[in-house]
């Protein structure tokens, strides 16, 4: 194991055992524990494969404190087998998860007042239920049967949250977004706060937003949806208290990625915008052998290792582990999920989707300093419209393909666009966005919506994500949930913009066709699984599980999960509720009731 030799030096153990009780209670930045953080004790046992899942390990508490847990490792023989390796987890660390406990929802109410702008009966039953499972999904953090000196990868978190779901057993940066959009209609704002002054915690201690809230997420952040949160929740609640907070972290945090993420190409003219970019050399620890045989077997010297494993960990950071947009060289036969990621160029790439973000997060601090007037000055008001007008024209430079009238990712390798269709090129239409003389010409914008348009009529579960079948959880034949709302979204926004009666119609058609294979995705997963609502659905007979809102979805059979990617298809689901439940709100006298489950696409072709 030539690469991870340089992890053997003893300096990591002594110093972990002399300030073992310090560890993990520092401010510092980057994973800096000796067990949870790339080190001996980790690569030794997850190279050992316990589990099926690799972030089973990092996320088990110790039983012991960690200056003995770590001198018992240090008492395994170099040639200890994995059943030793197996009885040492067990008699050092707790079950995974533990400090997780379930939490109660005090503002919860039976009947929040959306329901009643669902006029399907069967479809607002439903609803009911989806706007129940928040009960399920909501957590606490205690750590009380901790002993003392006993350490966790869960990062302090001092309010209840709601978390996604399965192995996504803590808090989420962009899937809050998404929860919070159906915390709002559920009418449990109080949650939703929580949630949101956890990560201000967060982005205060950390000086960002961690992927996750993990010590072993502290390398990279997610699709910076932060300001979005507190966007819809003060639209929602004007609670003017919470943006006053809110403003200084939120300024902190937008620093962060303009510091660590901005990247400046060359063009012509120089021009900057931003890509996800995480320091990392190492395996990521809950997926560490994934990165290990990714990386290790390739054939890459020591440089380019070092840039795999940091595309490895960009490529979680962009929320889309993983995808074609971030691979040079696309598969094309039956190559192997790691021969695939050995390709990753995710550094490279200038994505639409954080471009059109971080826009909307400086038009909206722009806007939250205009309403807050901290600054007297009005200097920060006036320097966010300026960085916003810059980074709204280098948007419209370098990913705006007029030939295509579609935005593209930008490929910094090749000095040009990347002509992929994927929903988050929609991206920039909910950010408002538009080239010049687009919005005022009708063929214009169908032309860019009419590859919507065409798959949304030919899948069944939804948009897909790419049109490459790649085997990557972030393509083809995979819906997500995130990106049909931002195409919702994206479509809305146009609308609002244009005058032509036709053009019109035919966008508010779409609008409610997209929501429609939402609902209809979302339904049917949950009915095949089981789901049945008292007095109203009856059970499957035979089926006796209860229903299950999966986070991915097939486009090409209704009521199936998607699959591929790295992990087993999770259950919940957080985004996945907070989506159906804002899509079936704003649709929901048209929307119908998914009469038929069992729908196939049979001509896999696309256009
Ligand atoms: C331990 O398990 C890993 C993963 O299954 C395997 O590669 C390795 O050979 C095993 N080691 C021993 C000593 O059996
Ligand atoms: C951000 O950049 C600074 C300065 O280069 C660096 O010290 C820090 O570790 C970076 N933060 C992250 C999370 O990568
Ligand atoms: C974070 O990056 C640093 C520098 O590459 C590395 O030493 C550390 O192990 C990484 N941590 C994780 C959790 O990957
Ligand atoms: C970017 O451009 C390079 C050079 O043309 C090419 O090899 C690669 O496939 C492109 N895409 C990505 C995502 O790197
Ligand atoms: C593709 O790979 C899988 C797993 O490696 C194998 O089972 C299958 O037979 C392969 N199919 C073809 C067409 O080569
Ligand atoms: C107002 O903004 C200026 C420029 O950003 C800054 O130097 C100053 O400290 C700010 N004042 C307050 C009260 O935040
Ligand atoms: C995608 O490709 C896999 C083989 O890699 C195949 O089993 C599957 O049927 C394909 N899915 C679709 C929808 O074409
Ligand atoms: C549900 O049914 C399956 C087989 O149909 C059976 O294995 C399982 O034990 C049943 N579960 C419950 C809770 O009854």
């Amino acid at each position: 194991m030539p690469v991870l030799q340089h992890f053997l030096s003893v300096k990591w153990l002594t110093a972990a055992l002399l300030f073992s009780s310090e560890i993990l209670s520092t401010n510092a930045v980057g994973c800096d524990s000796p067990i949870y953080c790339p080190g001996p004790l980790l690569d030794r046992i997850q190279k050992a494969k316990l589990y099926p899942d690799s972030k089973t390990f990092v996320d088990q508490p110790t039983s012991k404190p960690l200056d003995q847990v770590l001198a018992a490792f240090n008492t395994l023989s170099a040639t200890a087998n994995n059943d030793t390796i197996a009885q040492f987890v067990k008699e050092n660390f707790l079950e995974a998860g533990k400090e997780l406990v379930p939490a109660d929802l005090p503002e919860y109410k039976d009947q929040p007042e959306f329901l009643n702008n669902i006029k399907d009966e069967i479809l607002r039953g439903w609803a009911q239920v989806v706007h129940s499972y928040w009960k399920k999904l909501t957590r606490r953090m205690d750590e009380s049967f901790l002993c003392a000196g006993c350490v966790t990868s869960l990062l302090d978190i001092k309010r209840p949250f709601v978390i996604p779901g399965g192995r996504f057993r803590e808090i989420y940066y962009w899937d809050t977004y998404f929860v919070i959009e159906g915390l709002l209609l559920s009418e449990l704002p109080g949650t939703a706060k929580n949630m949101i002054e956890n990560f201000l915690d967060l982005v205060d201690k950390y000086g960002f937003m961690p992927n996750g809230a993990r010590i072993y997420y502290l390398n990279r952040s997610q699709p910076p949806m932060l300001t979005q949160m507190v966007k819809i929740y003060y639209e929602k609640t004007k609670d003017m208290d919470l943006l006053r907070r809110a403003l200084p972290t939120l300024d902190k945090e937008y620093d962060f990625w303009v510091k660590n993420h901005t990247i400046e190409i060359d063009h012509g003219k120089k021009y900057k915008l931003s890509h996800y970019n995480t320091i990392n050399d190492q395996p990521r620890p809950e997926s560490y052998m994934e990165d290990y045989v990714t990386v290790e077997g390739s054939t890459l010297d020591e440089e380019g290792k070092k840039g795999l494993y940091a595309d490895l960990a960009t490529g979680a950071e962009s929320g889309w582990d993983y995808s074609v947009r971030w691979l040079k060289v696309y598969p094309t036969k039956n190559e192997s999920g790691p021969a695939i990621l050995r390709t990753l160029n995710t550094r490279q790439v200038v994505p639409t989707d954080l471009n059109a973000i971080l826009y909307m997060n400086e038009k909206t601090l722009a806007e939250f300093h205009q309403t807050v007037q901290a600054n007297q000055t009005g200097d920060k008001i006036q320097y966010y419209n300026k960085v916003a007008n810059t980074r709204k024209s280098n948007i419209l430079k370098l990913l705006w393909d007029e030939q295509d009238l579609h935005y593209y990712d930008f490929n910094a390798t090749s000095g040009s666009v990347q002509k992929l269709f994927t929903p988050s090129n929609y991206w920039p239409f909910w950010a408002e966005i538009f080239p010049n003389g687009f919005i005022t010409r009708p063929n214009k914008v169908m032309k860019t919506f009419s590859i919507v348009e065409q798959f949304a009529n030919k899948f069944v579960a939804g948009i897909p994500t790419t049109e490459i079948n790649s085997t990557l959880q972030w393509d083809f034949p995979n819906a997500w949930p995130p990106l049909q709302y931002v195409l919702m979204k994206s479509v809305i926004s146009v609308n609002n913009h244009i005058k032509d009666t036709n053009t019109k119609q035919r966008l508010d058609k779409l609008g409610l066709t997209l929501a429609q294979r939402m609902v209809d995705a979302a339904y049917c997963g949950w009915r095949m699984t089981g789901g049945s609502i008292p007095g109203l659905l009856e059970p499957i007979p035979g089926n006796n599980d209860t229903g299950h809102m999966f986070e991915k979805f097939d486009v090409t059979r209704l009521g199936v999960a998607g699959g591929g990617g790295e992990y087993e298809v999770q259950d919940g689901f957080g985004w996945t509720n907070g989506v159906t439940l804002w899509t079936l709100n704003l649709w929901g006298d048209k929307l119908k009731y998914p009469t038929d489950c069992n729908r196939k696409v049979h001509n896999l072709k696309f256009r």
